[in-house]
């Protein structure tokens, strides 16, 4: 597929390496691609532009900006842009706070997730929560002595869900969909519950399984 991921941190730089290495080609969008030249250098197959390139170019776009960005990210990326396509939702609504005996601060509440704000916002595209209950050095094909992990989903398009679900079990998931949108309620929290262990006890390497 034409994958454009939005976002510049480790999380698109991650995925976009992994797309590639699992046979996509992908543009990268950022509003200073002028700072990923040594990371181009290493990472020649992805293309590094702004976020209405990478936009215009994915038939897949991977949102994976900071939180409190992601509205203004898919603003810059263009909403015609990402009408009518899979967007891949890997953000989480984290405020700018130190975590509290570990745990995160979020700008939403259980009653309305960010995924939900965005799908509001720009009601064309089709939002698919993903990879945001995971740290980055576990997206990519990761391997887990516990077996595949399983990573939750949810979204409006049952079209989108499918796209993404082909793309997880290219990256070495079990997907568990969740549902609409209103799902993602209860999947932007495993953010919350997944970086415990990373911030009491520097522990990152670990994964959700749902059992059966
Ligand atoms: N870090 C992880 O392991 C991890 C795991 C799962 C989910 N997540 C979630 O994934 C997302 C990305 O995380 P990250 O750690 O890779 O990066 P990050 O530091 O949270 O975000 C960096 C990105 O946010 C964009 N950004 C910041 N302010 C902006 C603004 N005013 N307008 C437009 N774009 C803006 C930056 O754009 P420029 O490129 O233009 O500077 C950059 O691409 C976050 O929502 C995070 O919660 C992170």
């Amino acid at each position: 597929m034409k994958v454009g991921v939005l976002g510049s941190g480790d999380v698109a730089k991650v995925l976009a390496s992994g797309f590639v290495k699992n046979g996509h080609e992908v543009r990268l969008g950022t509003r200073s691609p002028a700072k990923l030249t040594e990371w181009s250098s290493i990472n020649r197959a992805v293309v590094v532009g702004t976020f209405t390139e990478a936009a215009q170019f994915g038939d897949l776009i991977v949102l994976a900006v900071k939180g409190t960005a992601a509205r203004d990210a898919l603003e810059l990326a263009g909403e015609s842009n990402v009408a009518g396509k899979p967007v891949i939702d890997a953000t989480n609504p984290i405020v700018d706070a130190p975590p509290v005996n570990g745990v995160l601060k979020f700008f939403t509440d259980l009653d309305e997730s960010l995924m939900e704000r965005l799908q509001k916002t720009f009601p064309d595209a089709h939002l698919v929560k993903a990879f945001n209950s995971v740290g980055n050095a576990c997206m990519v094909n990761p391997r887990f002595q516990g077996g595949k992990p399983t990573m939750f989903i949810c979204g409006n398009s049952e079209a989108a869900k499918a796209t993404v679900r082909e793309i997880l079990d290219q990256f070495g998931w079990e997907t568990a969909d969740m549902g609409k949108a209103e799902a993602a309620r209860a999947i932007e929290p495993l953010c919350m519950l997944w970086c415990i262990p990373g911030f009491l006890r520097n522990d990152w390497v670990h994964a959700f399984k749902l059992l059966a």
